[in-house]
């Protein structure tokens, strides 16, 4: 199976439909949207496009545990796709630890989704290959159908997810008071482009991510890095393109210049700390660090 991309939306960073829509070839079966930092993709006409060709949906929601689409409707619903993934990750907005989740609504890809996490296992009785009246059939009978791995989660992590859970809603509260800080803070920084959110979804927020101007401030993205660092305020840049990675350029040919606006949005992009454990003084701490490297 050969990867494919298409370029994101300049203001979301989310994939772009037209792009999608222009960039399908004869055999793509799958679309894999990412909701970038916590923000749904366009998934009513991204669905629309993928209907229409026949293609398959997994919506890559790593960030966006929590968001809701313009019809309310929480992601991981499915009400758009086939399947939705969820990370857990300890920097996601909740943690077991490590793991995740695949959401879906169809019985068959549960099914199956259950006896891959499980190498390939089944003992369901109306799944077996093998007749209930067979001599080698009994209660410690079970069927390799599939080749499988181990990717069950530890109850120990589920124990944990199910504690972040309750947890969740009060976690993006707080993501949410302190972007609107920030919001307010940086909106006059004309080297500063705030992040920008879709009207009418909600995003969960699993990052902030600001773009700057560096040519008008007169440093590299390395110096404010630096300079943010001796501050003790942690920075980082989500992401560097797929496209420019040494084994998508090697196996599959993709070069710089391919997706110009993902390459825009990377000259430019710094994601700054956003966490619910942030106290309104390290809030400050972080917008006064900011505002200082324009000056
Ligand atoms: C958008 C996105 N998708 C997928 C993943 C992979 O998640 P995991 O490491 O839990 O497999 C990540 C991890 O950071 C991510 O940010």
């Amino acid at each position: 199976m050969k990867p494919d991309f298409a370029d994101i939306h300049e203001k979301t960073f989310c994939l772009d439909p037209a792009e999608l829509e222009n960039n399908i070839k004869p055999d793509t079966a799958v679309v894999l949207p990412v909701h970038f930092a916590g923000q749904p993709a366009e998934m009513k006409k991204i669905s629309e496009i993928a209907r229409k060709h026949g293609m398959f949906i997994i919506e890559d929601a790593a960030h966006a545990i929590g968001s809701k689409y313009e019809n309310n409707q929480p992601v991981g619903s499915c009400c758009y796709s086939e399947m939705t993934v969820f990370s857990f990750h300890p920097v996601k907005t909740i943690t077991t630890g490590e793991g995740g989740a695949i959401t879906t609504n169809d019985k068959t890809l549960y099914e199956k989704l259950i006896m891959l996490r499980n190498h390939g296992l089944t003992k369901d009785p109306h799944k077996l290959k093998a007749q209930s009246s067979s001599p080698d059939v009994g209660p410690w009978y079970y069927e390799m159908q599939e080749l499988g791995y181990n990717y069950r989660m530890t109850d120990i992590q589920a124990a944990l997810g199910i504690g972040q859970l309750k947890k969740m809603d009060r976690f993006i509260k707080r993501r949410r008071e302190i972007i609107t800080r920030y919001n307010e803070a940086f909106k006059n920084l004309e080297w500063l482009t705030l992040q920008y959110e879709r009207p009418g979804v909600f995003s969960a927020l699993h990052l902030y991510v600001i773009r700057i101007d560096f040519e008008r401030i007169g440093k590299t993205r390395t110096q404010v890095m630096n300079e943010l660092k001796a501050k003790a305020i942690g920075t980082q840049v989500h992401y560097i393109p797929v496209h420019y990675q040494p084994y998508y350029q090697e196996h599959f040919g993709f070069k710089k210049g391919d997706y110009p606006k993902t390459e825009y949005y990377y000259q430019q992009c710094l994601s700054i700390p956003l966490f619910p454990k942030m106290t309104d003084d390290d809030v400050q701490r972080v917008i006064d660090a900011i505002e200082e490297l324009g000056k």
